[in-house]
């Protein structure tokens, strides 16, 4: 009996270690793999977002699956110092139409907490309006003035946007910018990539699936958490 309550114990332990140790984890991103599995943008050219020293705007796009249906599914990364926000945009043509923007943020009228919005930028007038779009796995962290943070966005499709005839092909956009109490500052251009087709990244294994899409939403931790909890599930039958 003994045995069997210290053993529960101490699974209940190893699941607390392992289940909750990803969930406070800080978001780590480095450059491996730019220009090879995934595109990267920087503001100085090359910065490492894993140094801190110097300053550095980094954005990346990994292209995950494509399906000529519905588009491309992308998983983005960005770091930099802002009191304000930091942003990640996907558009035709920065010239006209508009730009889906990926906004991470802190807001420091509430100790630096980190939020999330997607906005569309009226790439004429500057203006931003929200606009809700699916993102999901959003992770952040934030340590004073750096935000990181890494989200994937499924079934992109240029050609939705404005008309053109590349539909994995976008101009990718970094910058920062402000925050005026709840509304966001303008958004000050880092970097434009230009025109890119952003296909080029997928994996080899998965390009061109014309499936429907599955498993977009797949929780985060699934991989880890399902063993601990047969196990937790075992240990709490063999305790009953
Ligand atoms: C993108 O949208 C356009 C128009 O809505 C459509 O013709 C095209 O097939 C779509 N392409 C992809 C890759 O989803
Ligand atoms: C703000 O963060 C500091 C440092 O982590 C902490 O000591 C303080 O209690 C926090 N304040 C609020 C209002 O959360
Ligand atoms: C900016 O441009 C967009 C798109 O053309 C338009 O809908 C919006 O009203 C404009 N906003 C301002 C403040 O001019
Ligand atoms: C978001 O995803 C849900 C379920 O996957 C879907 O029903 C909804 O239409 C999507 N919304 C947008 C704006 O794409
Ligand atoms: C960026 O912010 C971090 C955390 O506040 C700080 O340690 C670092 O010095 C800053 N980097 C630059 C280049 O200002
Ligand atoms: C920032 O925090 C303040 C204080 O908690 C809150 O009133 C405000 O709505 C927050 N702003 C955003 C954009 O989340
Ligand atoms: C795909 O395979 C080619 C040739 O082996 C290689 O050069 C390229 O880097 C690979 N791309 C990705 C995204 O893995
Ligand atoms: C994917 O398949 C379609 C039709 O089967 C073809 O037109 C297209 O070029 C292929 N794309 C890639 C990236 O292989």
């Amino acid at each position: 009996m003994e045995r069997t309550v210290i053993q529960v114990i101490a699974t209940m332990m190893v699941f607390l270690t392992l289940g909750f140790q990803p969930v406070f984890s800080q978001v780590e991103l480095t450059r491996t793999g730019c220009g090879t599995t995934k595109f990267c943008l920087e503001d100085p050219d090359k910065c490492n977002p894993a140094v801190n020293t110097t300053p550095c705007l980094f954005g990346s796009a990994k292209a995950t699956a494509f399906n000529s249906l519905t588009g491309i599914d992308l998983t983005f990364e960005l770091s930099g110092n802002s009191t304000g926000y930091i942003a990640l945009g996907l558009t035709q043509d920065a010239s006209v139409g508009s730009t889906m923007l990926f906004v991470c943020a802190q807001n420091s009228s509430s100790n630096g907490t980190f939020f999330f919005k997607t906005m569309t930028l009226h790439n004429v007038n500057k203006t931003l309006t929200s606009q809700d779009k699916n993102v999901t796995g959003i992770q952040n962290s934030v340590v004073g003035e750096n935000i990181k943070c890494k989200f994937s966005v499924s079934n992109l499709n240029a050609t939705a946007q404005t008309r053109a005839n590349a539909d994995t092909t976008f101009s990718v956009v970094i910058g920062s910018g402000q925050l005026n109490g709840d509304t966001l500052g303008p958004f000050n251009l880092a970097r434009n990539s230009g025109p890119l087709d952003l296909s080029v990244f997928l994996p080899n294994s998965t390009t061109n699936t014309t499936a429907p899409p599955s498993g977009a939403n797949r929780p985060l931790y699934s991989n880890a958490v399902l063993p601990l909890l047969s196990f937790l599930t075992l240990s709490i039958l063999k305790f009953a």
